[in-house]
């Protein structure tokens, strides 16, 4: 007979976009203006809500995302990829007036990126909908959400969460200004530099610059910050504890969803009861694997491949 396994699986929700994103590598991303000859075109499933919430299934979480698709062929083919992740998609709205996001994007030989995101379903994920899935937020062991959807559905889901008592990992991407009554009911914000500089007022260039940036935004009534920090790593103040933590040395080939590896890889550690310390090392590892290998959800690890 079989013997049933009882590993306890951390339950995420993930609150945010379903995008397909179409990609171009070429040399260099173009000034504005500029026309530059790229190489061949990739059409990937993406969305920073679905890459986080792939990314924490794939380490070890059962996840519900909460978003919102239109009524057509991209929403239906992301729905297949989200069933086949094991991710629950039953509080996946249909929009049948708009269609499903979609994201334009260039990536340079060095695996930088920009992106143009036309959300389209995502923004008109509503109050009412977040309302549908009270439950799924009350059963939550960490709601991990992102600014791809309207940010009074944000606020309006970090306030339930935080009056369950829930953990609010926030990713404050793309950068927004934030109100302080929002940003008390986030446990932990994960933003890269630029989001860092826009929530601050200062430019993230160097570790003395990080603590800067990272005592700003902490001043905001948020205790936890992490600052992701490309190639360099990322910035951690925890509490009243400052401390960078390096990234891993890889070929880099493509930095597209390393800030939402990076995301759902640290909500599932911690999650598991580690340290945040140890939740930023683990995605550390994690966005590293995905930044060698093109795409999005594509470059997404799985747990048995994470070397700390
Ligand atoms: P993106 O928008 O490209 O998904 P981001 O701007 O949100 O990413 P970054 O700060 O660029 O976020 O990267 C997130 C994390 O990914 C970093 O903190 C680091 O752990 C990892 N990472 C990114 N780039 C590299 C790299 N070149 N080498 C190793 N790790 C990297
Ligand atoms: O973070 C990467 C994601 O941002 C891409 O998948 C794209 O869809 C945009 O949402």
């Amino acid at each position: 007979m079989e013997r049933e396994s009882f590993i306890y699986k951390p339950k995420i929700v993930v609150i945010g976009s379903c995008n397909t994103d179409m990609v171009v590598k070429a040399g260099r991303l173009p000034v504005p203006g500029e026309t530059v000859l790229g190489g061949t075109f990739y059409m990937n499933p993406g969305g920073k809500g679905a890459n986080q919430a792939i990314a924490a299934a794939r380490l070890g979480a059962e996840v519900t995302l909460i978003s919102k698709i239109g009524y057509d062929l991209f929403g239906l083919q992301a729905l297949e990829i989200y069933r086949s992740e094991k991710i629950n998609t039953e509080f996946i709205f249909t929009d049948q007036k708009s269609p499903s996001g979609v994201a334009l994007i260039s990536v340079d030989s060095y695996g930088e990126n920009s992106i143009i995101v036309a959300p389209g379903a995502s923004r008109s994920l509503s109050t009412e909908d977040i309302d549908k899935a009270k439950s799924k937020l009350e059963e939550a062991d960490i709601i991990l959400m992102q600014l791809e959807v309207p940010i009074e559905t944000v606020e309006y889901a970090a306030t339930i969460a935080k009056s369950y008592g829930k953990k609010v990992i926030l990713n404050p991407a793309p950068a927004s200004v934030l109100s302080n009554s929002f940003l008390s009911c986030v446990h932990t914000i994960l933003p890269n530099r630029i989001e860092a500089e826009m929530l601050s007022g200062i430019k993230v260039i160097d570790e003395e610059s990080a603590w800067r940036a990272a005592k700003a935004i902490g001043e905001k009534g948020i205790e936890n910050v992490v600052i992701t920090l490309g190639k360099d790593g990322a910035y951690v103040k925890e509490k009243e504890e400052y401390t960078m933590i390096p990234a891993k040395e890889v070929e880099t080939i493509d930095t597209t969803g390393a800030g939402d590896v990076f995301c759902g890889a640290f909500s599932v550690y911690l999650s598991e009861n580690h340290t945040l310390t140890e939740s930023v090392e683990f995605a550390n590892a994690a966005a590293a694997l995905a930044v060698t290998r093109m795409g999005a959800q594509s470059a997404i690890p799985y747990k048995r491949e994470i070397a700390l």
